[in-house]
């Protein structure tokens, strides 16, 4: 099985070795207990498009990799409209997975978290030939636009903002309707920005005719490469259906425990 082999060169090494911690990520406002998640996606200088998500959840603190569940699948769909199958590398505007409802808002700007995610920026955009630029969600956008102001390399690259791929669950509290409707609105904004992008990728990993989202349907997930996990990780890890979630009986033992559950129908001894 392929793998990811991970952050040993420089400017990988040097990144992943100098983190910032508690004293840039206060320990109120993210959970720092489950370490920085960098990247998801070529470190090797073949990254065509280059993906800013927001910050990380269950599934990335287990994996280690940015983007891998529900979220990440919807991304991965996003990237194969645009032809890109694996020449693609993500990083989220923060390290660290937030705690609470506003702690991302609060310190997307602060500078010693723009200054870091700044050196990822300029580390990819010197060392991989991206020829376009997705953010998905505002916190995105935010460090886009902060990377901007730098005038570094790639800041008048095709850059497009798009909505975050689960913003659907997260703004319809479980109402089926409302979700229905932000599935289109998000599919709808997603697909214009598709077309938008599509004719800035020029070497796209497999050439297809741009096939735009069905807005009445659920964004589809496509399954992550194993290509994308550290060595090692099972092949149920890319699985579409969850299986980490936070659990506890108040703050503190939820904020310490993540459960992780073999999905059943990926279970090796029920196919024997
Ligand atoms: N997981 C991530 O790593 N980033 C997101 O934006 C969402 C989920």
């Amino acid at each position: 099985m392929e793998f990811d082999p991970g952050y040993g060169a420089d400017p990988f090494a040097a990144l992943v070795r100098e983190a910032p911690g508690a004293e840039t990520y206060p320990v109120h406002d993210f959970r720092v207990e489950w370490g920085p998640i960098f990247h998801r996606g070529r470190l090797d200088g073949t990254a065509r498009v280059l993906v800013i998500g927001q910050d990380p959840a269950t599934h990335e603190a287990i994996t280690r990799r940015i983007l891998v569940g529900e979220a990440g699948q919807r991304v991965q769909a996003f990237l194969a409209r645009l032809g890109i199958d694996r020449s693609y590398v993500m990083v989220n505007a923060l390290l660290y997975s937030v705690y609470g409802q506003s702690g991302g808002e609060k310190h997307v700007s602060d500078p010693g978290i723009v200054g870091y995610r700044n050196r990822w920026l300029e580390a990819l955009l010197t060392t991989s030939p991206i020829e376009a630029v997705v953010a998905f969600g505002h916190l995105a956008d935010t460090a886009w636009q902060a990377w901007t102001t730098t005038g570094g390399p790639g800041v008048d690259l095709p850059y497009r903002p798009a909505p975050h791929p689960t913003q659907p669950e997260s703004s319809s509290g479980g109402d089926p309707q409302k979700l229905a409707a932000a599935y289109q609105r998000l599919l709808t904004r997603w697909n214009e920005v598709l077309t938008d992008l599509a004719p800035a990728v020029a070497h796209p990993d497999a050439v297809r005719p741009l096939e735009t989202f069905d807005v009445s349907a659920p964004p589809p997930d496509v399954p992550i490469l194993p290509d994308d996990l550290p060595a090692g990780c099972p092949s149920w890890m890319r699985s579409v259906r969850a299986w980490a979630s936070r659990e506890g009986t108040d703050q503190e033992s939820k904020r310490a425990t993540i459960v992780v559950t073999v999905p059943t129908a990926e279970r090796p001894w029920h196919a024997q």
